[in-house]
């Protein structure tokens, strides 16, 4: 489900689970942890790269395991996004297709973002009942202000990658049939300059106290989250998404 491969520097982490849009399983958190962690940790990995499989990125959580699952700080949702804030080496992502939920907020945390120009951007978390996570609630304002981020966290409205590209969190638009040559050539790039540079780098523009408030956020959601979680309104939208039907919601949801 999380396929991996190391060639001439980059660490390529592929999500493979096309028959549920690379939904991701307890078991996948895990695997992509695991695997970036084990990138961060190899000296001949220098780069890391991401991408889906089957035209889609990742349709974020699965929804079956949401049904059952807690999101406490041991979650594994919470412990590939606390790996992810805290990556040293660079991580860039080739997103084609959707990226929906921890899909599209795990891209705040890549270092570069390559989209192809078909890519959509969802955060569907309101309309599912729950709040945002990933601290998106944190780094979406700081790109593109309050309102904007405001609108794009309540609404949860497909964005193109060309919106995406003009909020500034995807570096290029693509326009070939997939972002993962493009992205790959980008990694190819790197791996010709000097990886203490780069790490040094990384390491400044995540300094100190911009890294202490995404890991506090991803906690101070993850709260909440799991809270709303429990909640009727969740449960109304989870389950209406598995019968495959609209959810109907109630005032004091
Ligand atoms: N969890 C579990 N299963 C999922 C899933 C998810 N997040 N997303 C898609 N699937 C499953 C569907 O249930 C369907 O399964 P089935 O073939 O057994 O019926 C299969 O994947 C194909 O999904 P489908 O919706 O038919 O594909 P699509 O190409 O029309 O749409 C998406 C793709 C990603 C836009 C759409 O599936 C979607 O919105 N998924 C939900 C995403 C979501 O809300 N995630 C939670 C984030 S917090």
């Amino acid at each position: 489900m999380i396929q991996c491969h190391e060639q001439d520097g980059i660490l390529t982490i592929q999500f493979n689970r096309p028959d549920k849009k690379n939904a991701f399983t307890g078991a996948m958190y895990l695997q992509l942890r695991d695997a970036l962690i084990a990138g961060d940790l190899d000296p001949a990995v220098k780069v890391i790269l991401i991408c889906g499989s089957g035209k889609i990125f990742s349709a974020g959580n699965d929804i079956a395991d949401f049904l059952q699952s807690s999101f406490d700080e041991t979650a594994p949702p919470i412990l590939l996004l606390r790996a992810l804030a805290q990556l040293k080496k660079p991580l860039i992502a080739a997103v084609d297709g959707p990226a929906v939920g921890i899909g599209s907020t795990m891209l705040f945390h890549c270092d570069l973002v390559y989209a192809q120009k078909d890519a959509q951007f969802i955060f569907p978390f309101v309309a599912l009942g729950l709040v945002p996570e990933g601290a998106a609630t944190l780094l979406l304002p700081r790109l593109v202000g309050h309102q904007i981020a405001s609108e794009v966290l309540f609404f949860g409205e497909p964005l193109t990658a060309e919106q995406a590209y003009k909020m500034g969190f995807v570096n290029k638009v693509i326009s070939e049939e997939s972002s993962l040559s493009y992205a790959h050539e980008r990694a190819k790039a790197l791996t010709a300059l000097p990886l203490g540079s780069i790490l040094e780098t990384k390491a400044l523009l995540k300094s100190g106290r911009v890294k202490a408030a995404i890991l506090d956020q991803i906690s101070i959601e993850a709260q909440a989250f799991m809270q709303r979680l429990k909640g009727p309104a969740a449960k109304k939208a989870l389950t209406a998404f598995m019968e495959k039907r609209v959810p109907k919601f109630d005032l004091l949801d």
